[in-house]
């Protein structure tokens, strides 16, 4: 059956857990969608993982348009959600410009703006253009210059309040998912009770209504350093199907992510 944002919502009311991957092929997205796997994002971590590059800022609108046709493909079943690339949606008219492509040409169901109180009239914007938004919030990578590194964000009483505060702007102005990166376990679980849309957890501890992970990570086959939020699911397992059905399974049951996975 196709997962809608309907199915989605209604798996929050439920307190059923949503299990979301990134993939960026068909071969992949059939994979991850036969496991169980409710959502797949075409993340522009496909920069990283996919490209080698150290960072997700190169990606173009083109190049998720591409990935985007193909992890559809794949998984015509999941709920598919495509990246804004960096300073894609930087004037109102190139982020309706490139949502358009990411939804016609890409065959996206959602796409996903990273970034807080400076998207609200752009997550307005493209919902009443009848463009699902999903709201990134916390660590938000394409900002990592500005950063500083990729940091544990909102641990500070100031930066949780904002993070509360801007989950509730976006959610107000039409934003109908949140992904919540890096941010301590306990503010994870307040912005999660505190609005009524799905908000996906990476490294945002168990409470959240779901978790994603990269899947490239979760296969142990990223190269170089691996986020503490991220598990190896194929270390006991000998198959990539039977890697996906753990991480489902883990995740529906809370088992994943562990204490260890998130922060405080
Ligand atoms: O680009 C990506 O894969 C992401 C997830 C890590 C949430 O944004």
């Amino acid at each position: 059956m196709k997962i809608s944002l309907s199915t989605l919502r209604k798996m929050k009311r439920d307190g059923e857990k949503i299990a979301v991957l990134t993939a960026y092929d068909a071969s992949f997205a059939r994979r991850v969608e036969e496991a169980g796997t409710e959502v797949i994002l075409v993340g522009d971590s496909l920069g990283m993982v996919v490209q080698g590059g150290e960072t997700t800022l190169a990606v173009t609108v083109d190049e998720i348009v591409y990935h985007t046709r193909a992890v559809v493909r794949g998984a015509p079943n999941a709920f598919v959600i495509a990246d804004m690339p960096f300073l894609g949606d930087a004037t109102p008219e190139s982020a309706l410009a490139n949502a358009a492509r990411l939804m016609k040409e890409g065959g996206a169901q959602m796409v996903k703006l990273e970034g807080g109180a400076a998207q609200v009239e752009i997550v307005r914007l493209l919902s009443g253009r009848s463009v699902p938004v999903c709201a990134h919030l916390g660590l938000q990578p394409q900002a990592v210059h500005k950063l500083g590194g990729y940091k544990v964000q909102g641990r500070d009483e100031a930066a949780a309040e904002a993070i509360i505060r801007d989950a509730a702007a976006l959610e107000a102005a039409g934003a109908e998912m949140l992904v919540l990166e890096c941010v301590p376990s306990l503010l994870a679980a307040e912005v999660t009770r505190a609005v009524s849309i799905p908000v996906i957890g990476i490294g945002a501890g168990a409470d959240t209504d779901g978790q994603v992970l990269v899947l490239y990570d979760m296969l142990g086959i990223t190269p170089g350093n691996v986020p503490k939020f991220a598990r190896n699911f194929l270390a006991d397992v000998d198959s990539i199907e039977a890697a996906l059905a753990t991480y489902v399974a883990a995740v529906k049951s809370g088992a994943f992510p562990a204490p260890e996975h998130g922060f405080e």
